[in-house]
């Protein structure tokens, strides 16, 4: 049995993304508490080997083309580059990513490039050292700027740069990092925020919205919307050329790109393509699912694939439409935040 996992309102899922832990070394305030979390127990966690073999059911029988590896902080499994290297074995063109915050990747990102990573996008929101140790509640700038050189030299490429804005604390600092990115040849796209934080502190009036991003921007850089199709991809992307290049009628090369994911405001749950597997093995069919399927049940039974695959099925067939109470709308009255948040899906 096999066939595309297709949900009621005709979408596809054929965008993987599988969370390792839910764990994290850092406490970034728009995501954890700063006593973290209660951590999933260790032997609720999807192996290496189940991890492989989801991808095989996925890619071989489900239509799934792209594959992200997520956390929680991946790099926190000292098995990640012997997961990849065990996917990429079975998966010669299979896209393999990951998303980190970039801490010990110094030290990794050459091994993650020979075991078959693709390519991986990078938190960082904010190049002010003060700063980022209060955004993340610990101290680490230097380690993750060290890991962004260590990805672009192992050719891990390309790699995106995510950035949240909070207000009162970097909502003044976007064209600081657009500045960044640009000099390194990075993509950086900012992330409206979320109500999926742990304290669930969210509110709307200190969401830093697209539009306001784009005004900042805009009093230094002309952009332009970039006319290649979104197709599912959350960012809407711009071309960034200096000041008054494009008024004045030739525009040639860019200095680069920026996107930003306007989750909140500027919803794109039509075009979704993304079905989600938590760290212990649950089909998430959407990030505000109220919702799981229990993969692990059959993974860690005597089922074969098939068996596993069909369930699979099943449980994306039901995927919400979007994320108000069935229309969009993160910021209407009618949203619940779902239980599970942000670190323990895989944003
Ligand atoms: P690429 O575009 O392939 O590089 O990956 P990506 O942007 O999907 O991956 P990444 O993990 O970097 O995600 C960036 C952010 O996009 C996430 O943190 C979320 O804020 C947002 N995002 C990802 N998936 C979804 C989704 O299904 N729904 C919504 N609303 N936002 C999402
Ligand atoms: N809203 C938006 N993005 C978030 N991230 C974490 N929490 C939130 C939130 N509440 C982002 C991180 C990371 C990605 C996986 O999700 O910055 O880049
Ligand atoms: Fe960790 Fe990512 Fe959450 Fe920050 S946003 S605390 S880096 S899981």
């Amino acid at each position: 049995a096999s066939g595309p996992l297709l949900d009621q309102f005709g979408r596809a899922g054929t965008d993987l993304r599988v969370s390792l832990t839910d764990k994290c070394n850092l406490r970034c305030t728009y995501c954890m508490p700063a006593e973290g979390m209660n951590w999933m127990p260790q032997e609720s966690l999807l192996t290496a080997a189940e991890v492989v073999r989801l991808v095989r059911i996925a890619v071989r029988d489900l239509g799934v083309t792209q594959l992200r590896l997520t956390g929680g902080e991946p790099l926190i499994r000292p098995d990640l580059e012997a997961i990849i290297a065990g996917i990429r074995a079975e998966h010669a063109a299979l896209p393999i990513a990951i998303t980190t915050n970039g801490i010990g990747l110094a030290a990794r990102a050459a091994k993650l490039a020979e075991a078959g990573l693709s390519r991986l996008n990078i938190s960082l929101d904010t190049i002010d050292a003060d700063t980022y140790a209060k955004l993340a509640r610990r101290d680490r700038l230097t380690q993750v700027l060290d890991g962004i050189d260590a990805a672009q030299a192992a050719g891990l490429s390309p790699a995106k740069i995510n950035a949240v804005l909070m207000r009162g604390v970097n909502d003044d600092q976007a064209a600081e990092l657009l500045d960044f990115a640009l000099a390194r040849g990075l993509e950086l796209r900012f992330i409206e925020q979320m109500p999926l934080d742990g304290d669930h502190g969210w509110t709307r009036a200190n969401m830093v919205t697209a539009e306001e991003i784009r005004t900042q921007l805009s009093a230094h850089w002309d952009l332009i919307a970039d006319d290649i199709p979104r197709a599912g991809a959350p960012a809407q992307r711009w071309r960034v050329y200096p000041h008054a290049t494009t008024a004045s009628g030739t525009v040639g090369e860019p200095l680069g790109r920026v996107g930003i994911i306007a989750s909140v405001t500027e919803p794109f749950c039509s075009d979704c393509t993304r079905t989600r597997i938590t760290a212990e093995g649950k089909i998430r069919s959407c990030l505000f699912s109220h919702e799981e399927f229990d993969l692990s049940l059959l993974l860690r039974s005597d089922a074969d694939d098939a068996a596993v695959g069909q369930a699979w099925r099943q449980a994306m067939w039901l995927k919400p439409r979007a994320h108000g109470m069935g229309r969009p709308g993160l910021d209407s009255d009618e949203y619940v935040q779902p239980e599970r948040s942000m670190s323990a899906i895989g944003g």
